[in-house]
């Protein structure tokens, strides 16, 4: 019967029937005639029958052109309608013998109907053209003030030696950035890397040129906007992730490769400055998310305050105090302190300085027989009088500082010379902002 059967000819359906037809023909004539010794020959050929059967159905199922794949008998057995669901579709029946739907077309599915949201859709405004592009220089990320917050915490505790806060802040800083480091790694690292220097494994593969590292100068001065536009409209070999990561989404993966730009700045500066790479982080971190304040060309550059974005952003120098790594000053030598910052007209000791002070308070605690005299000193700008008092109370909070890391206040004294000891040319800018220091002298 079902020799020389192709499997084109018959449906599997029609081969049941006319095994059962066969069964059912072969019985009621033994019946009839009484020929019980035939019984096991007629289960031997419903055996042959019934794999016969198996295989035109495996056959029938696996009967592909490369296009088509053949009859399904289990929902989603070669089409999973999930996915593809615009792409035309040939005729297909389902398991149970339900025709799929098949619209105009050929389509199974359709696009949303116009002028409908998908649930949780928020619009963006800004067109896929240059002037979009500029426009996107104003968006801000609403994550920022929360990463800034909790790295400025993280890096606060760890400095704390207290080990269980340090632990906990830490923590939830690496929280705030595991979901984006999922998506990260699952949508990006394939070309920028796991590390964000663009080496991803299908770059590596040849099949894609490489995209230029997260740490390129104009890449550390891309506005975040400018980032989320490229994320949602695609920027030229790079496709749209608009509908992979919703907006949220895309503003946390910005906020995961800010955190690598600020990590590689750190490193850069602890290497050229001396400090751990932590001492740099936080203004690194708030540098990068106000792209514009970051200067490149130096490892620091200028960095924007983090305690107040409002602020003007300090210039780092070489700090005096490293060649001091395993020597100490001698006694009567003066040394400038380089990194101490204040508000400007005010005695407010910025916390950049903290850097540079640090570097002193561990000195201090290295040579424990070392006197120190702090000092202030102006520029000739202004009053007098005005500057001396203006440098003492510069002085002194240098002093309190200090004091509060736990440098003894019998080891320190501090002191205000106003504009009377200048190391610079008072009529010019550059030497005015030489006069404008402060330094310690070892007693
Ligand atoms: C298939 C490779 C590929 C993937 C995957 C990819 N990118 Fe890119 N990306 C590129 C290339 C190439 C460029 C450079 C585009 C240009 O400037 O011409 C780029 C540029 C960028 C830029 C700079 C945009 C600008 O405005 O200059 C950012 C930011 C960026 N990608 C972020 C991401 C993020 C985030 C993801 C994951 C959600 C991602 N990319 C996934 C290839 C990729």
């Amino acid at each position: 019967m079902i020799t020389g059967m192709t499997t084109d000819m018959a449906t599997t359906k029609d081969i049941l029937i006319r095994i059962e037809q066969d069964v059912d023909d072969q019985l009621f004539r033994q019946k009839n005639s009484g020929q019980k010794e035939n019984q096991s020959m007629i289960r031997f050929q419903s055996i042959l029958l019934l794999s016969a059967a198996i295989t035109a159905l495996i056959f029938t199922s696996c009967g592909a052109d490369g296009n088509y794949t053949g009859r399904e008998y289990m929902p989603d057995m070669a089409h999973s309608q999930a996915f593809e669901p615009y792409h035309e579709a040939r005729k297909m029946t389902s398991f149970n013998g339900d025709t799929l739907p098949i619209f105009n077309g050929n389509h199974t599915h359709f696009k949303p109907v116009a002028n409908t949201v998908p649930r949780g859709y928020m619009p963006y405004h800004l067109t896929d053209t240059p002037e979009g592009y500029e426009q996107s220089k104003a968006l801000r990320n609403p994550y920022n003030g929360e990463q800034e917050r909790l790295l400025a915490a993280s890096i606060a505790a760890a400095k704390s030696g207290n080990k269980e806060k340090a632990k906990a802040a830490k923590s939830a800083y690496d929280n705030f950035l595991a979901d984006a480091k999922e998506d990260y790694t699952t949508y990006c690292a394939v070309c920028h890397a796991g590390n964000g220097k663009g080496e991803g494994s299908i770059v590596k593969s040849g099949a894609y040129p490489t995209p230029r590292s997260y740490f390129d100068d104009d890449r550390l001065q891309l506005f975040e906007g400018q980032m989320f536009h490229s994320m949602h409209h695609g920027k030229n070999l790079m496709g749209s992730y608009s509908s992979q990561l919703s907006k949220e989404e895309r503003w946390k993966v910005i906020s995961y490769i800010r955190d690598m730009q600020a990590e590689h700045i750190a490193a850069a500066n602890a290497k050229e400055f001396g400090g751990k790479p932590a001492d740099y982080k936080n203004q690194a971190l708030s540098a990068v998310i106000n792209a514009n304040t970051y200067t490149p060309g130096q490892p620091l550059g200028k960095l924007a305050s983090l305690v107040d974005p409002n602020l003007e952003a300090v210039t780092f120098t070489k700090s005096a105090l490293d060649a001091f790594a395993d020597s100490a000053p001698k006694k009567g030598e003066t040394i400038a302190l380089n990194n101490v910052f204040f508000k400007s007209g005010s005695f407010d000791l910025r916390t950049e300085s903290y850097i540079e002070l640090d570097k002193l308070v561990s000195l201090m605690g290295r040579s424990k027989d070392m006197k120190i005299e702090v000092s202030g000193h102006t520029d000739s700008d202004g009053n007098p009088a005005a500057n001396l008092k203006l440098s003492q109370n510069r002085a002194k909070a240098v002093y309190n500082y200090l004091s509060s890391q736990k440098v003894p206040q019998e080891r320190m004294i501090f002191k205000g010379y106003g504009e009377t000891k200048p190391v610079g040319d008072n009529s010019t800018d550059a030497g005015k902002a030489k006069n404008r220091r402060t330094e310690f002298k070892v007693l």
